[in-house]
């Protein structure tokens, strides 16, 4: 497969085959999604990966942030789709590895009457922080699908941060995200894509 071939054929995977992953596959795949771009090659990111005990402790966290994510949930989808989302958050779908990527604690002060550059100064760490951090969470979802893995890049699971954090004994950190990973056991549809977000300027 190529690289177009890849991002295009990516799913978000929720159901993965009961399939361990070698360890050292999962090694090298880390290690070549750690060559992502950071801000002034900053690198200041985390991944922790969880298995076994720790990652059952890890799914009644995802419960809980579950319950506290289901209203947006109700919000946005029809019943059927709160449904799927709310049982993938009670065992990731199975998947028997979850990757939890951190980046520095970094706390600041918004005002609404504040300037876009008095912002920007305040936010500019852990906004810099975040988008590399995406970065690499991109890497990893690539180089999964390029090793017949699939995986899925999950936020909501901030919603229950403090009580992951704690049970993983990380103390000084900012959770970005979960991504279980595993062997797929789906073939999603894909998703539409809008095809209005390219503006071309001086063309
Ligand atoms: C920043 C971000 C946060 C996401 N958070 C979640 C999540 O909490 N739970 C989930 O099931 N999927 C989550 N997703 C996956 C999206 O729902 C998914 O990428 C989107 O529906 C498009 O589907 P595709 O990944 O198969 O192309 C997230 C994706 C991104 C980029």
């Amino acid at each position: 497969m190529n690289l177009s071939e890849i991002i295009k054929e990516r799913r978000s995977i929720r159901k993965y085959l009961d399939r361990d992953i070698p360890q050292e596959v999962l090694r090298e795949l880390l290690e070549v999604a750690l060559w992502a771009p950071s801000g002034t090659n900053r690198q200041n990111w985390d991944i922790y990966v969880v298995k076994g005990d720790q990652k059952e402790k890890l799914l009644d966290s995802m419960i809980v942030a579950s319950e506290i994510f289901k209203p947006t949930l109700e919000k946005l989808f029809p019943e059927k789709m709160v449904n799927t989302t709310m049982n993938f958050f009670k065992n990731i779908g199975g998947a028997p590895v979850a990757l939890l990527v951190y980046m520095p604690k970094h706390t600041y002060e918004l005002r609404q009457d504040m300037t876009s550059l008095e912002k920007y100064k305040l936010e500019h760490e852990r906004f810099t922080n975040a988008l590399s951090a995406a970065a690499l969470i991109q890497n990893i979802l690539l180089l999964a699908k390029e090793k017949g893995l699939g995986a899925c890049w999950m936020t909501a699971p901030k919603n229950a941060e403090d009580r992951i954090n704690k049970e993983m004994g990380i103390t000084d950190k900012e959770l970005v995200s979960v991504i279980p990973i595993g062997y797929p056991d789906q073939e999603p549809p894909a998703p539409k894509r809008r095809g209005d977000k390219i503006h071309w300027i001086g063309y």
